[in-house]
């Protein structure tokens, strides 16, 4: 039984328009995907890692491979339009097995620390389907100018990756999406819809996407504290 993580980084970084795309911008001289990469290639539960991206940038994550000595780094594919088709892209290059289980998380994420990757993996194991998430702390209003009611925030939680399945389920849940034209935010959606439970796993603040440029601020302003 093998764990294969996907690292999605076919996006264009639209929300930051920066140039080059978000995950390959460097920070304090490294590229964020390589803080990124560098989490699952230490991680020992980590078996393979493949990465969907443009070609256009394959020679790049060439590089980062050599420079950084990412070994588990056994597959470089041509993403897709959105997200879901570059990790169905990946899922169907990975020669994985129905048993082996599959790590989605997302480049721009690169403060992933190890004890939430091992405590997420371990969940896994045991419950088959799980997401990371974070529990919703702050008073929830709907509404759009004046507020128009609230929601019950003990029953919201937000999404992040890792998202860990098993090969076959996630798989299953990605053939039935693409048939029946349906697009999710996140994989978790997809599995949740058509192929089985998910279990939510607490996620960690420190975690969050590179999305925006005061995210991208943020980023910079840990690494440089953290020396
Ligand atoms: N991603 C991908 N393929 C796509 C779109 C996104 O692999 N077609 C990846 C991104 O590279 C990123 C992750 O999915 O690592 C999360 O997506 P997001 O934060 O939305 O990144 P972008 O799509 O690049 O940003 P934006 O939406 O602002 O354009
Ligand atoms: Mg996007």
């Amino acid at each position: 039984m093998k764990t294969i993580a996907i690292i999605p980084a076919a996006g264009i970084g639209k929300r930051i328009d920066s140039g080059v795309p978000k995950q390959f911008l460097k920070i304090n001289g490294k590229e964020i995907i390589a803080y990124t990469l560098s989490v699952f290639q230490k991680n020992k539960l980590i078996d393979e890692i493949v990465v969907p991206a443009q070609r256009e940038y394959f020679d790049l994550l060439n590089d980062i491979k050599r420079k950084y000595g990412f070994t588990k780094l056994v597959k470089i594919i041509e993403g897709g339009e959105e997200r879901q088709d570059s990790v169905f892209a990946a899922l169907k290059n990975s020669g994985a097995e129905n048993t082996d289980f599959i790590a989605v998380h997302d480049a721009a994420r690169p403060l992933l620390s190890q004890e939430l990757l091992t405590k997420a993996i371990f969940e896994a194991r045991k419950h088959n389907c799980i997401v990371t998430a974070i529990k919703a702390r702050d008073t929830l209003i709907v509404g759009n100018d004046n507020v128009t009611d609230y929601l019950d925030r003990n029953k919201i939680y937000y999404a992040q990756t890792p998202q860990i399945f098993q090969y076959g389920i996630l798989m299953e849940a990605m053939i039935k999406a693409e048939a029946g034209n349906f697009k999710g935010t996140d994989e978790s959606m997809l599995v949740n819809k058509y192929s089985g439970k998910v279990k939510i796993v607490e996620g960690e603040t420190i975690n969050f996407k590179i999305t925006t440029k005061p995210d991208l601020e943020l980023f910079r302003q840990i690494i440089s504290s953290s020396g």
